[in-house]
């Protein structure tokens, strides 16, 4: 699936591992969430376009490259998406921020959204869709859903673990998203949670279990 990109770098991996581990605590958990968005948005945006600015340096005046973060907006889907705002932000710090507010039913597994509140003209933004979970799809397929629908575009999404499933359901009905993924994991068990995976990432996060 040539939209897909996995992450292969030992920095990530080993930051993975670490959340997963059950003995991990919640203020560990954050960071770790944080520095590894950190890590794939570095890569995530490898393609990003640049304008040339006037600057002076002590020694000359020179034309040089930026990138126009104004036009960039961070979407966490609710709630675990939040625990990766702070790391695409230490990126690019003047990105505009919208959320999407879902939560799966715990029988059905079907996503409820309750929430969505994106910034404005977003048809002309690059969109950067953050949750560290991807386990049947049905979340960031209906998050992204919800983009398109208010006109966006150019859309990029960013999660630190999935499961097969839900890259093969994402990519059946996003083929023009491109996907990052921190760690591809084996399968989903019967409750629909990745495994190996790390738990609910949501109460990892905001330490409510
Ligand atoms: C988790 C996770 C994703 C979703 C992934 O959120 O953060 O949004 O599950 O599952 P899916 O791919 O099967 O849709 P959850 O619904 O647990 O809500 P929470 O973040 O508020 O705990
Ligand atoms: N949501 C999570 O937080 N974890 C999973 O394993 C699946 C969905």
């Amino acid at each position: 699936m040539s939209n897909v990109h996995y992450m292969n770098h030992p920095l990530i991996k080993h930051k993975i591992t670490m959340m997963r581990k059950d003995s991990t605590g919640t203020s560990e958990f954050r960071k770790l969430v944080e520095e590894i968005t950190m890590l794939m948005g570095y890569e995530a945006l490898a393609d990003v376009k640049t304008r040339d600015i006037e600057i002076k340096t002590p020694i000359e005046d020179t034309v040089q490259p930026v990138i126009d973060g104004k036009k960039m907006a961070i979407v966490p889907i609710l709630r675990a998406g939040l625990g990766m705002v702070g790391g695409m932000l230490a990126l690019v710090p003047n990105a505009k921020v919208g959320h999407i507010g879902m939560y799966r039913d715990e029988e059905t597994h079907v996503p409820h959204p309750y929430y969505c509140k994106l910034p404005p003209f977003i048809s002309e933004r690059l969109i950067v869709v953050v949750d560290p979970m991807l386990a049947t799809g049905g979340s960031l397929i209906d998050a992204v859903n919800e983009i398109k629908e208010q006109g966006g575009k150019d859309i990029k999404c960013m999660c630190i673990i999935a499961a097969p499933e839900g890259i093969e359901a994402f990519t059946k009905v996003h083929p023009d998203v491109e996907l990052y993924v921190g760690a591809l994991d084996r399968c989903l068990n019967e409750n629909a949670y990745i495994c190996p995976g790390l738990g609910d990432a949501g109460d990892r996060i905001f330490g409510t279990k």
